[in-house]
Formats: structure tokens, C-alpha cells, sequence
């Protein structure tokens, strides 16, 4: 039985009445795997607050319950499971986010929470007494595919984000957050940051599956993070002349579809020009969207990363400066307005060489994607493990996790919560 020591207050919880020795990281995936699947794409749809989200939260605390954990949702709609008395501000904290991109892969995100119920189970079977309580989190809109911002649950519990502009944040429908997370049950006065919460978590360890093929090109199944890149988002917009297809000859068009085409090879152009920054315009929404329509105005979301997240700025304001050009030719108007960005993280080293300990062999990784962790990290000691994929392939139904590599995992995960769980 897991279960806390150390402290009088500290109550013994985790009762499993029935240990489940089967319950593998593959088997508990397949469970999930008709939730939100995506019917145009392929892969999962997974928006948070959205059927498929809730259906997978609820499969979440059922799988804690059953394990003895105690669930309980915090004021920002991350869900903690618990084991043991958190009171202390030494908990160790694992977890990761259900929700997905649109038409993502079925481990970007469930792979970290299905990884941590049997890191847990695991645990159990080892009969082994922890020094401080343990915690499995699920953490909201880590995507930022229905409110635009990413991490917006970690974000909001550490104060990254100003809950005003959280709650007023607007999904493709125009529902605001807090509209949509009233109707969640969450009451939205109460978004932002949550010190209280934050106190009791001690160490937080994401596992993810890895984006790209750091782990294939090293053969190795399981690495540790050293950094996540700077990363941001930007909303531009071009404005036009909204007309007729065909009664508007070529001569008299302003026409922000032409602009924003131009402005995304500009993007493309403006990441070439400085190495190892990455520059994406994944989303484009034409208004009002005819065939026979110019439209008056066209909607660009981009995304850019780098390693030292000075580039990024560089790279935006360039990418600002010739949107501002093209727009002039067209005789359009274009605005950029940035809508989160995140500096380069480093984890901190005294964790990773604990962990590279724990784990030898596992090697260091930087990570192009973003994550709760990289969030958390400037309120509390956070690491990373990485799951090889070997597509490399990710935001994409070609994500993949071959079975073995997942229990791998799930056993590193748990010999890193052991270890973290036993440390002085
Ligand atoms: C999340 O996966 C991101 O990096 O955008
Ligand atoms: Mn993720
Ligand atoms: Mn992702």
C-alpha cells in the first residue's frame, strides 16, 4: 500500500481494494481510444471543456478512485489526485493534460496520465513507504486549441497569465472562458493564480511522449528534458476591402487573402534567415469566407520557437515589419498582437542529474513543444521524462508509442517518483 510517512497529520489513504496487476500503459489507452476521435482528420479532437474532455477526466477520476486516490478539482479546473497529506508543501506531483490539438495523436498528453496510474500501481506492488505525499495532475487547455492560449490551466494557477484576459479569452464560437467554464461548474471569479495550491506541490515530473526524434536517432526508449525552447503566439490580422468576385476587377482589389498568403512564405522566410527557429501559421480564418467573396479581412495565428527566446522576438518583429510592408501594397491594414509567449526554460540541473542517476543511460533532450512543466517551472522544481516516438511525427494521428517503449516509460516514471518520494 502506498502511503505516506513523516508527520502526524498525514493520513493514509489509497486503498485499492482490488490491484489491478494488468493495468498496463497500452491497456489503459485502449480504453480511451473511441473517446473524440476525429472524423475529418484522423487522430483525436479532444478541446477542453468539450464531451470528449469531459468523458476522459471522468475515466481519469475513476481510475484514481479506484485506487484510493483523493480527487478533488482546484479553482483553475486542474484535477489533483492525492495520496497522502498535502499540507506539507513537499508533495511530488506527475501528471499531464487529456485535452488535444485538432485531429491530434492519441499520446500527446494521455500518455503522461496513463503512465502515471501505473507508475502508481507500480509503486504499490514494490510495497515501498514514501517520506511525502504523491499527486497525479491533469491540467486544462494545455493545447490552447479552443481559448488560443497554451498551458492556460498552469498558466493560470502560477500567475502567468492575468485572469481578466483569461476569462475573456473567446473560442471559435465566440464563448468566452468564462462563460464555458461556468458551464463546466467552475466558478470564474476564482481563475488565477492559486498560491495556495502551488504550496503543497514539492517536484513536479511530466512525462510526454517525445515530438520529434531525439530518442529514435539515439535508440534509446526514455530520455530526460534539459530545456524547452522559447516559444509564443501571435494573432495578425489584414484588413481589406470585402467585395465581389466577380464584379471587382484585379486592379481594384484590396485583398487580405493575398496579403496573408504572402505574409506566410514571409514567415516561412523570416525562420530561414535565423537558424534553429522554427516559424508556423497553422490557422487562417477569412472573413466572412465565401467562394465568391473577397473577404474583408483574414485572421493568422502564428506560432514561433528558438532556443534563446531573444531570437523569437527578432524573428517577430521581422515577420511584423513585412506584413506591414506586404499589407501597404495591397493597400490593406495589418495588426499583430501577441497572445502568449514563454521564455526558453532550463530545468534545473540538481533534478536532471538526480534523475539521469535514477535513469542511466536515458539521455538529455531539448524540447521544440511546449509544456505544463516548462509553466510550473518558475514556481516550483519541475523535470521531464520523453517516451520515444518512432514517427517523430506529432500533432498528428502519426504519433506513436510502440508498447513496450510505454511501459518502459511508465517503469522510469515510477523509479523517478521512487526516488524523488524517498529523497531527504
Ligand atoms: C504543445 O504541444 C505545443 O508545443 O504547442
Ligand atoms: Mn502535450
Ligand atoms: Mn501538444
Amino acid at each position: 500500500m502506498l502511503r505516506a510517512r513523516r508527520g502526524t497529520a498525514r493520513t493514509i489513504v489509497g486503498i485499492m481494494p482490488e490491484l489491478r496487476s494488468t493495468d498496463t500503459v497500452t491497456g489503459l489507452l485502449a480504453e480511451i481510444a473511441d473517446v473524440g476521435r476525429d472524423r475529418q482528420r484522423g487522430g483525436y479532437s479532444r478541446p477542453v471543456f468539450s464531451t470528449a474532455e469531459r468523458d476522459l477526466t471522468g475515466w481519469f477520476i475513476a481510475h484514481a478512485q479506484r485506487r484510493g486516490l483523493d480527487v478533488h478539482t482546484d479553482l483553475n479546473g486542474v484535477i489533483w489526485a492525492s495520496s497522502g497529506d498535502l499540507s506539507s508543501g513537499e508533495s511530488v506531483v506527475t501528471g499531464s493534460h487529456l485535452d488535444s490539438v485538432p485531429g491530434g495523436g492519441a499520446f500527446d498528453g494521455p500518455l503522461g496520465i496513463c503512465s502515471a496510474l501505473v507508475a502508481f500501481d507500480r509503486l504499490q506492488q514494490r510495497g515501498f513507504t514514501p517520506l511525502r505525499p504523491l499527486s497525479i495532475a491533469v491540467f486544462p487547455e494545455e493545447e490552447g486549441s479552443r481559448f488560443g492560449v497554451a498551458c492556460l490551466g498552469s498558466r493560470l494557477l502560477t500567475g502567468a497569465i492575468d485572469p481578466d484576459r483569461a476569462r475573456s479569452l473567446r473560442d471559435a464560437d465566440g464563448n468566452t472562458l468564462a462563460e464555458v467554464a461556468a458551464a463546466s461548474g467552475l466558478d470564474p471569479r476564482f481563475l488565477g493564480q492559486d498560491d495556495g495550491t502551488l504550496a503543497a506541490v514539492g517536484t513536479f515530473l511530466e512525462l510526454h511522449v517525445e515530438q520529434g526524434r531525439g530518442l529514435v536517432d539515439l535508440s534509446k526508449p526514455v530520455g530526460i528534458a534539459r530545456s524547452i525552447l522559447g516559444h509564443g503566439r501571435w494573432r495578425i490580422t489584414v484588413e481589406g476591402q470585402g467585395n465581389h468576385a466577380g464584379s471587382t476587377l484585379m486592379a481594384d482589389r484590396r485583398d487580405p487573402m493575398v496579403t496573408a498568403a504572402r505574409v506566410v512564405v514571409a514567415v516561412r522566410e523570416a525562420a530561414l534567415a535565423h537558424p534553429d527557429s522554427r516559424a508556423t501559421v497553422g490557422r487562417l480564418t477569412p472573413v466572412p469566407g465565401g467562394t465568391n467573396v473577397i473577404a474583408s479581412s483574414v485572421t493568422l495565428w502564428l506560432d514561433v520557437r528558438h532556443p534563446r527566446h531573444e531570437i523569437v522576438a527578432t524573428v517577430v518583429q521581422a515577420i511584423t515589419t513585412e506584413a506591414g510592408r506586404l499589407a501597404a501594397e495591397e493597400g490593406c491594414r495589418v495588426t499583430v498582437a501577441e497572445e502568449s509567449l514563454s521564455g526558453t526554460v532550463q530545468f534545473p540541473t540538481g533534478l536532471r542529474d538526480m534523475l539521469s542517476h535514477t535513469l542511466p543511460g536515458s539521455p538529455l533532450l531539448d524540447s521544440g513543444a511546449g509544456h505544463d512543466a516548462g509553466v510550473l517551472a518558475a514556481r516550483v522544481e519541475s523535470a521531464m521524462l520523453f517516451v520515444r516516438n518512432p514517427t517523430g511525427v506529432s500533432h498528428s494521428p502519426e504519433e506513436q508509442v510502440e508498447a513496450d517503449d510505454a511501459e518502459a516509460g511508465a517503469i522510469a516514471l515510477a523509479d523517478a517518483l521512487q526516488a524523488l518520494l524517498t529523497r531527504d
